[in-house]
């Protein structure tokens, strides 16, 4: 197969009417991305030459499309898949030379609504696309239920060619082929094209039919074939948010299985959230109802324990995250102990062997090998070096109702507890905080700095005050 013999098309442009969402169906996710990044990720996969037929919310779809350089023609009103079609038949014209000259040889067809598709099988439907010489290849499936979707009229039992495709709505009764079209297909461009616009809305939906091609196709006298995919799966259409979620649970399952045959344990692997993209290394134990969302990466012999949610987050080895820790955007090196319930916002850059307990948020810190804050702080807009120890309770006070200043502790310094770091402040290496103070001055290097008032202590004051009252 030449290079780019064969451009792609996917049809996005629809507006989902059945998801009763105002998001356009393309951007709803499933595995922790838009349905249709997960599609233009397998078109890549066969060729570079790929179009986006865009409509409904069409600023919304480009803009998610942008960063993957593939081109896009509008479809202003979404009157029907055979209709959007058209719309790339005239994307290729307004090249100026008519459809000989730039469209690729071959299109394929896919959908943004069908996102499990593998390159696997796209590269199978081109080869047999090419081996049966055809004017149009449709891939299909024989899933338990074929409610819904276009069913595909072989011309004979067991034989490739294909007589018609039917769509659900105007099945007859004796039409009960259980082969469904999956709405992915190969074309020869020019066949294709030189009959879109015989294409007619006289159905059930008044839209114009890609489907119907097969049958324009036959009655030309060409070549319209099927072929069955190896994966029922693969080509199921996500029409409704319950379609979404079977999809979504599929997607995650696939990670979570591919991750165990990295040697990652995930106990109760259907309760955890892993998105397609995570990487987790070996030996690491995922306990039940565990998220890993985005571009996060856990390296190997780590623990994370229940409820935890670390999103877009790049843990090291052998870390422990206990219960109800949520991670966003924050690296934590190897070793380090979280939780149980820290939050980590983002900018959290927790050094090596770190200790964050109970009830610590961070936000935007960088703190330091060893270090260690156990319980109820909250650390933002700071810089702590190695082996500090930050007492419960201590804060920083970053914000001042206008700005944000910057908190700067040395190394080994002690921060008593329930101390008020009031920012910009500097704490030199190994100075010490008094417990209770509020501190609002720079702190030398092995000072101790107290920031209260002192004890008052009356000697039999409560049985005094007790007797005035009788
Ligand atoms: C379509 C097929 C059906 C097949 C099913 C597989 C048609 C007529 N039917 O049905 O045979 O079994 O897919 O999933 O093609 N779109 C546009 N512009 C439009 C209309 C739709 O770009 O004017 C896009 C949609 O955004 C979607 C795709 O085309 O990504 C399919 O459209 P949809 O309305 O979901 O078709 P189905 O009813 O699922
Ligand atoms: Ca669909």
């Amino acid at each position: 197969m030449d290079a780019n013999e064969f451009g792609v098309v996917i049809l996005a442009a629809g507006k989902g009417t059945r998801l009763k969402s105002k998001r356009p169906k393309v951007l709803h996710e499933i595995g922790g991305r838009a349905m249709l990044l997960h599609v233009i990720a397998a078109a890549k996969t066969v060729s570079d030459e790929i179009v986006c037929v865009i409509g409904h919310e069409a600023e919304k779809v480009e803009a998610a499309i942008a960063p993957y350089d593939v081109s896009w023609t509008l479809q202003e009103q979404q009157l029907g898949t055979g209709h959007a079609l058209q719309q790339v038949k005239r994307h290729y014209e307004a090249f100026g030379e008519g459809f000989g000259t730039k469209a690729p040889k071959h299109l394929m067809v896919l959908s943004g609504d069908v996102p499990l598709i593998q390159p696997e099988t796209l590269r199978r439907l081109m080869a047999f696309h090419l081996e049966q010489q055809a004017a149009m290849t449709i891939l299909t499936a024989v899933p338990e239920n074929p409610f819904g979707y276009g069913r595909v009229m072989r011309a004979e039992p067991g034989s490739a060619a294909v007589r018609a495709i039917v769509e659900q709505k105007d099945l007859k009764a004796g039409e009960e082929s259980k082969e469904i079209n999956s709405g992915i297909y190969c074309f020869e461009t020019e066949a294709l094209f030189a009959n879109l616009d015989r294409l007619k809305n006289e159905n059930k939906s008044g839209e114009y039919y890609l489907t119907d091609m097969a049958a324009l196709l036959v009655a030309e006298g060409k070549r319209v074939v099927a072929v069955e995919g190896d994966s029922v799966d693969e080509v199921l259409g996500a029409n409704t948010i319950a379609e979404m979620m079977h999809l979504d649970a599929a997607m995650r399952m696939a990670a979570a299985k591919r991750l165990m045959g990295q040697g990652v344990t995930i106990f109760r692997p259907e309760t955890c959230v892993i998105d397609a993209q995570v990487e987790v290394g070996a030996d690491t134990v995922i306990e039940p109802f565990v998220q890993l969302l985005g571009a996060t990466r856990v390296g190997p012999e780590c623990r994370i324990r229940s409820y935890s949610v670390v999103q877009d987050s790049v843990l090291g080895a052998a870390v422990l995250v206990r219960n109800g820790c949520i991670l966003q955007a924050a690296t934590v090196g190897d070793g380090a102990l979280l939780g149980p319930y820290a939050h980590l916002r983002p900018g959290s850059e927790i050094g090596e062997g770190a200790h964050l307990g109970n009830f610590v948020e961070t936000k935007k810190v960088k703190m330091g090998k060893g270090s260690k804050a156990n319980h109820l702080s909250y650390l933002g807009d700071a810089v702590i070096g190695e082996g500090v120890n930050v007492g419960a309770g201590a804060i920083t006070c970053n914000y001042d109702g206008v700005h944000k200043h910057q908190t700067t502790i040395g190394d080994g310094v002690f921060v008593g507890s329930d101390s008020t770091l009031v920012a910009p402040l500097t704490v030199g290496d190994g100075a010490y905080i008094a417990a209770g103070s509020c501190i609002t001055d720079d702190v030398p290097a092995d000072a101790l700095a107290l920031g209260r008032s002192r004890q008052v202590t009356k000697p039999g004051w409560v049985s005094k005050k007790r007797g005035i009252r009788e």
